[in-house]
């Protein structure tokens, strides 16, 4: 593991993350994913039946939640992470409702498999690593033609209040990830943090070690070396560079700070 690795696993080892409460069947693919996975899947063009027999890569699974809702939909799931403590909850939730995935421990960059994939999920992942275009690539690579990629990650613009709220974390609570997290508590939720879900969005949301920041042009530019076509984005992005920038000029004003692009692999 790298320096960043290392920090960023630190985080995630403590506080998993996601820790959404899934109960029963009706939470892992309604109650609480549906709203975010058909935004995820409409960038690709996908519907949830689709996924059926299909091979899918989840990179930087987490906990595996969205793992679990694709082989819910009978794919044929691979999901790695750093965090241990991630894949054990990963591999319990499978259990719990006794889908197939399997779970890998590894960096992006050092997977190493035969087999190529039909979609690549990678969300909130890339922009907690030292070098996101050098996994983006290793992904990229194990994307069957006409199979799709998709990678979520924080904007320039879009976070740029919440980067100057971090900085002022940092100035208040130093690296240290417990005095962070209590800073966050007393200062930001003025409450105690009510539950582990709530815990490891917080954790996730303002103490994270390490993240970076991208544009959509950036992305295409990933895109355009790798041989893949643009799908399309969440939220909406126009069009060429004008456009696009103008698109991310508004998720600055609404504080959009995380984006998701797809692409087709020709
Ligand atoms: C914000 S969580 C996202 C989890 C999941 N993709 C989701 O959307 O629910 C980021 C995850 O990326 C993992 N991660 C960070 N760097 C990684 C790397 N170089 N290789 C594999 N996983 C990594 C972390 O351990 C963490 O579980």
């Amino acid at each position: 593991m790298d320096k960043i690795a290392r920090s960023v696993n630190s985080l995630y080892e403590r506080y998993p993350y996601p820790s959404l409460p899934i109960r029963n069947e009706r939470d892992l693919i309604s109650k609480l994913h549906a709203n975010v996975m058909s935004k995820i899947l409409a960038t690709t063009g996908l519907e949830p039946a689709s996924l059926s027999g299909k091979e899918v890569l989840d990179a930087g699974c987490g906990t595996g939640e969205k793992s679990c809702y694709f082989s819910y939909y009978g794919a044929s799931v691979t999901a790695l992470d750093l965090c241990s403590a991630s894949l054990v909850k990963g591999e319990k939730l499978a259990e719990k409702f006794e889908l197939q995935a399997e779970f890998i421990q590894c960096d992006i960059a050092n997977f190493e498999t035969d087999k190529m994939f039909d979609h690549i999920f990678c969300l909130g992942v890339l922009h907690h690593t030292s070098d996101p275009y050098m996994r983006f690539r290793a992904l990229a690579n194990l994307c069957k033609p006409g199979g799709t990629v998709t990678v979520g990650l924080y904007n320039r613009y879009g976070r740029l209040a919440h980067r100057a709220r971090r900085m002022w974390i940092r100035f208040n609570a130093g690296e240290n990830i417990e005095r962070r997290m209590s800073y966050v508590e007393n200062s930001i939720y003025r409450r105690k943090l009510k539950n582990g879900h709530e815990q490891a969005y917080a954790a996730d949301k303002y103490v994270n070690p390490y993240e970076s920041y991208h544009t959509v042009g950036e992305v295409l530019d990933w895109f355009n070396k790798n041989d893949i076509t643009y799908v399309g984005s969440y939220p909406h992005a126009g069009k060429g560079k004008f456009h696009s920038f103008l698109s991310q000029l508004k998720w600055l004003i609404k504080r959009n700070g995380f984006f998701i692009m797809s692409g087709r692999k020709n």
